[in-house]
């Protein structure tokens, strides 16, 4: 859904010059599905496994298809592209990509990744706190992508500091949360609500009832003045849920604001 929902903003933003798209947790950039923890959760089978089986595909989802076949050349599925991958695989000439990442060897791997990479666009990696940084990495119609873990408590409170940061700056931005229980989302979304942005568009995939709020029953995006989508963000969240949810799975895409 992520990433998906990633590549449909960039593709709206085509045409409005040059794109700027700045990351505060980029990750590692590439990611062996085959590792020990890649293995062991078993996320894989249940996402992007039924991606790449799948027919015919909403755009945005097929171009995130189209990504990950780009990194496993020989077929099969053995390498799955982050969000750095994703994004600059949509970019071209004149566009850029920065991105912040916490842990010092994830950040090694991805400006190694990204100097391989980058044809044409600009791309750099930085090992740094990504709430800290993004004061400095804003330039005026930036795309800010906010992807938290969300295993700290004042991720929350940093998340939404962050998108007013973005919102005095003149930047569009993407928070992707977790929906564990209903409070905790509805409590961020709050936050964001009451920074008056122009345009609040809420993504919601629940897999399952949100019977337990210890595991991740599903996934929300918030959009904040970001490029207009909604179709496409709809359809990406459809096809999501109808493939990877239980029987109770649900979807709701609503523009809470503008
Ligand atoms: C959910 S992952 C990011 C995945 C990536 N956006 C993608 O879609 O491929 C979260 C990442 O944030 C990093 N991280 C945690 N706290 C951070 C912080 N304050 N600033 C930057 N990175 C952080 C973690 O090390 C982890 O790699």
């Amino acid at each position: 859904m992520k990433h998906a929902v990633l590549l449909a903003l960039i593709a709206a933003a085509r045409g409005e010059g040059a794109l700027s798209v700045v990351e505060t947790h980029a990750g590692a950039g590439l990611y062996d599905l085959q590792g020990e923890v890649a293995r062991r959760t078993g996320e894989a089978e249940a996402g992007v496994g039924r991606l790449m089986a799948a027919g015919a595909l909403p755009g945005p989802l097929d171009a995130l298809r189209q990504a990950v076949r780009r990194e496993n050349p020989n077929g099969g599925l053995r390498f799955y592209p982050g969000s750095p991958l994703v994004a600059l695989g949509a970019l071209g000439p004149g566009d850029r990509y920065r991105g912040c990442e916490l842990r010092a060897d994830d950040a090694d791997s991805l400006a190694a990744l990204l100097r391989a990479r980058a044809r044409g666009a600009a791309a750099e990696a930085m090992q740094a706190d990504g709430y800290a940084a993004l004061g400095k990495l804003l330039a005026g119609g930036d795309l800010v992508l906010i992807d938290p873990p969300f295993e700290r408590d004042d991720d929350y409170d940093r998340a939404a500091e962050a998108v007013r940061l973005c919102l005095q700056r003149g930047a569009g931005v993407a928070v992707w949360a977790p929906v564990k229980d209903l409070e905790t989302l509805d409590a961020l979304i709050r936050r964001v609500e009451d920074l008056s942005p122009t345009r609040l568009l809420l993504a919601e995939v629940r897999l399952r009832p949100l019977t337990n709020p210890m595991t991740l029953n599903g996934a929300a995006m918030l959009l904040v003045d970001t490029p207009e989508a909604t179709a496409e963000v709809e359809a990406v969240c459809a096809w999501v849920a109808a493939h990877c949810g239980g029987p109770a799975a649900r979807v709701g895409v609503t523009r809470l604001i503008g």
